[in-house]
């Protein structure tokens, strides 16, 4: 398992918070770099969750959902949202889509989704979501390697 993991952790990755809303409208974020695009037509993305996550029934029964791809300089949202806490938004300054969904600013980008298709695949799920907004901005991206955080200076010349 140890050399399997370590394995995995030589693909390097983004990090985003996944974000959704139980029906109470109570936030749920979790930190994921599980994130991939899909489809360009239609817009479709998938990310994984784990099946011990304490967030997994609000995201299987949320309806919308939101990627948000962390900045450079939102590692500590990245740590904050890794773990298990009810009281994780009390903290953070969030706004909120037209469907409710949390929106972290500041992000590199986000993407506002539909769920489309969950799959069970081992311990984790596979939630498949159809993109119903999107924005991005210019900061840097926040990496993930070998179970560190990493950076790449984009400013270099090729
Ligand atoms: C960089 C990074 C990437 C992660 N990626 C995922 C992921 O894709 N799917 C997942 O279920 N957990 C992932 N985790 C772990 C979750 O963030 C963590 O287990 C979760 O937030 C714990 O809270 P919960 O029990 O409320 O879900 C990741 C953690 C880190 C630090």
């Amino acid at each position: 398992m140890k050399k399997f993991r370590q394995c995995l952790g030589k693909f390097a990755t983004g990090v985003a918070v996944v974000t959704c809303t139980d029906e109470d409208g109570k936030p749920y974020g979790i930190t994921a770099n599980s994130f991939s695009s899909v489809s360009l037509e239609p817009r479709l993305i998938l990310w994984n969750i784990a099946k011990v996550s304490n967030s997994l029934q609000a995201f299987l029964d949320a309806d919308y959902f939101a990627i948000n791809i962390l900045s450079r300089d939102q590692e500590d949202l990245s740590s904050h949202f890794a773990k298990s806490d009810h009281t994780l938004f009390d903290s953070i300054r969030i706004t909120r889509s037209e469907q409710n969904v949390p929106l972290i600013p500041g992000s590199l980008a986000w993407f506002e989704c539909h769920t489309h298709q969950i799959h069970d695949c081992g311990d984790h799920y596979i939630i498949i979501g159809e993109v119903v907004s999107f924005e991005s901005s210019a900061a840097e991206p926040l990496l993930f390697f070998s179970g560190k955080y990493a950076a790449i200076d984009t400013e270099s010349p090729a």
